[in-house]
């Protein structure tokens, strides 16, 4: 990636219309995304940021029927309360536009025709999934089972969401219909397929070894693993009613698959904003005849969303021609609450609408908490309690601190007015000369994708102001030296005026906040680290606290409206058995183990063989839960067992104890672990 470019394309993944933000999308394709917006355009940077609504596929018609209404009222509302909830929490889209708008249809349709022309699809006849009691084709969505790859046992049929593979639907190991909860069968329908493995050698050269060292590790590696694996031609039409209609005749009744849709929402976004501003589109996103000027695109999404915006996104790009790609896709990976995967089911969530309801003022407080937790690396935890201690300790103690008391003391000893600083001692040209470095510093954290670090400055920025303060003691000096203490205060002053432009792309609201409070435009990132951003006897206002604490009981409201349990309702429970002594229970001996191997058993449907670890020893196994899990995903699984049930031949194999599990109405059947890691071994009473 080049170090300078003219103008910035820049996208945000568009969520689907069908529910309410949370923090793990925020944290990880919207406020990475705000935070490089901003510094970008306060480097008076050309940059386009768009985003808008996914509002195709199979994540809306399911919830439209969930919810017994139509596709079309699930897009509205969500479309409106997701745009407003991003305005309230600062994220600046310059355009939040719309996958259902005309100019979207047409733009992808023209995409689709532009492909199809040019003889790119392969049309090809194939056997999917079809749920016999809804008489519909299974896409994506529509199936559920375990991935192949990872064991995950609620893999999408186009993508796990656990492991980040793309899947076909036909590669789920156990399909179930998501609309009868029955097992689909097979038949056949024609669609257009893009030729993937064509792309594959342009692919190898202009990812692999074009983005090698430049990417995430995480993305290259998950790119790279896809292309190892060899890429297979994916069907760019589905059989729906929702979406956009594919412009063919002989296509009457089919759609665009929506992730051929989705991403060129991107481009429509921007057709439709350069219309609304009087602009030309084709600046962001065509190849210019000089290279020099050509936008840098950017793609801020989440880990699920690697492939398609690394791979497929890209392929149709160069297949059509005469667009820029990707420069960089900084993707994040998951972002968990307190130590749960995120679950819009079960959930488990912090919603932004909730949010910004509970804690009015505090957008910038969640902000900086989910900045300085972010999954740029790993996947990583929210909890309360941290957002607590970050809020109280670091924004108001360090940050509001250092504000507070340089702004106050200069309204108690210099009527609010800018005192002139004279002649420096050592410890003054020491901290200016550190305040100089800032910027810098934090603008080369920003530019590598690595807010968190960039974050991290902004508070030693805000640090040394308060050792600053601390170490010339003013409040004491003042007592014996009026010029002393007025260089002090100045450069005490200068620090904050520095602190309000590098803090803008992480704390607008905060940075607006302290730049009225000291009078500085926070608008040009190269006028701070200077020690004259403000000019001696220029009047400052009355302090006012940029945050305040928080108490524990908010907190505890927070942590208690999520811990309010889940019940899955039993229809019908099978009658208590007999009651037995103590003494009986006792004889049984349970006991956790690791398992350590897992195979099929041959010309068996549904058992398993495991080697368990049980703490006493390495044993076999035998357990019928083939139809439930795959060896795969059972490999490095604890369980709990009764070790010492008598052993028992099963198809010719001794099995020696029995793998304990619960078994549902529908006669599914779930593994009983341990809630946290126990020793093998471990006894169970
Ligand atoms: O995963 C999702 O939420 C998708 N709606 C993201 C789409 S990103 C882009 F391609 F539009
Ligand atoms: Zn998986």
């Amino acid at each position: 990636m080049r170090k300078d470019y003219k103008r910035y394309t820049i996208t945000s993944a568009l969520p689907y219309a069908n529910g309410p933000l949370h923090i793990g999308h925020i944290a990880g394709a919207y406020l990475p995304a705000d935070i490089y917006v901003r510094y970008l355009r306060s480097k008076q940077k050309d940059v386009l940021y768009v985003c808008g609504s996914d509002e195709h596929g199979a994540a809306i018609t399911i919830k439209a029927k969930k919810e017994s209404t139509t596709p079309q009222a699930i897009i509205d509302k969500y479309h409106e309360l997701n745009k407003s909830t991003f305005e309230k929490f600062g994220i600046s889209f310059d355009i939040y536009h719309r996958t259902s708008a005309k100019i979207h249809h047409e733009t992808s349709q023209g995409f689709f025709t532009n492909l199809y022309e040019k003889g790119e699809f392969e049309e090809i006849e194939s056997e999917q999934f079809y749920d016999e009691e809804y008489k519909q084709f299974l896409a994506d969505r529509y199936v559920t089972g375990t991935c192949p790859k990872c064991g995950h046992d609620s893999a999408y049929g186009d993508q796990c969401e656990k492991c980040g593979s793309s899947l076909s639907p036909t590669d789920l190991i156990n399909p179930v219909s998501t609309l009868s909860g029955k097992t689909p069968v097979l038949k056949t329908t024609k669609h257009w397929f893009l030729p993937l493995d064509k792309y594959q050698p342009w692919l190898e050269e202009w990812l692999i070894e074009g983005k090698k060292g430049e990417w995430k590790s995480n993305v290259y590696g998950q790119c790279s693993s896809w292309l190892k694996e060899g890429l297979q031609p994916r069907a760019m039409t589905r059989d729906l009613d929702w979406g956009v209609d594919v412009p063919l005749k002989e296509a009457v009744g089919k759609k665009l698959y929506v992730w051929l849709d989705a991403p060129i929402g991107y481009i429509s976004a921007t057709k439709q904003w350069a219309i609304d501003n009087g602009k030309n589109w084709e600046d962001y996103w065509k190849k210019h005849d000089n290279e020099e000027d050509d936008a840098c695109l950017i793609h801020f999404i989440g880990k699920d969303n690697i492939v398609f915006h690394c791979i497929i996104f890209p392929s149709i790009l160069h297949a059509h021609g005469g667009y820029i790609l990707p420069e960089n896709v900084p993707a994040n990976e998951f972002l968990n609450l307190e130590g749960e995967k995120l679950s819009t089911s079960r959930n488990w969530a912090v919603w932004l609408d909730k949010y910004l309801e509970d804690f009015p003022g505090k957008e910038d407080v969640l902000r900086y908490v989910l900045c300085a937790t972010a999954p740029e690396t790993k996947d990583n935890d929210f909890t309360w309690k941290d957002y607590q201690t970050r809020n109280n300790s670091e924004l108001v103690a360090i940050l509001g601190n250092f504000v507070n008391r340089a702004v106050v003391l200069t309204h108690k000893f210099f009527e609010g007015k800018v005192p002139q600083a004279g002649a420096l001692e050592a410890i003054d040209t020491q901290t200016l000369e550190e305040l100089k470095q800032f910027p810098d510093k934090i603008a080369e954290s920003i530019e590598k994708f690595r807010f968190r670090e960039a974050l991290s400055y902004v508070m030693d920025l805000a640090r040394l102001g308060n050792k600053y303060l601390a170490d010339t003691e003013p409040w004491k000096v003042i007592k014996t030296d009026q010029e002393r203490t007025a260089t002090i205060l100045n450069i005490g002053l200068q620090i904050a005026a520095s602190l309000s432009i590098v803090a803008a792309p992480f704390l607008p609201r905060t940075s607006e906040k302290l730049g009225k409070l000291l009078n500085v435009d926070v608008s040009d990132w190269d006028n701070a680290g200077s020690d004259t951003l403000l000019v001696a006897e220029n009047a400052i206002n009355e302090a006012t606290l940029l945050f305040d604490k928080i108490e524990d009981e908010e907190i505890q409201k927070q942590i208690d409206k999520l811990k309010k349990p889940v019940t899955v309702e039993a229809k019908e429970v099978t009658p208590q058995k007999e009651e037995i002594a103590f003494d009986d229970f006792l004889k049984m001996d349970i006991r956790v183990g690791t398992i350590l191997e897992a195979e099929a058993v041959p010309k068996s449907n549904k058992l398993l063989k495991f080697l368990v670890d049980t703490g006493m020893d390495k044993r076999t196994i035998l357990s019928g839960i083939a139809k439930h899990y795959s060896p795969e995903e059972m490999i490095g699984k604890q369980v709990t067992i009764l070790a010492n049930l008598a052993p028992r031949k099963i198809m010719g194999v001794e099995s020696q104890g029995m793998i304990l599990m619960a078994e549902n109405k529908d006669g599914s059947l779930k593994l009983l672990q341990p809630n946290d890691l126990a020793d093998n071994g471990a006894m169970v009473s």
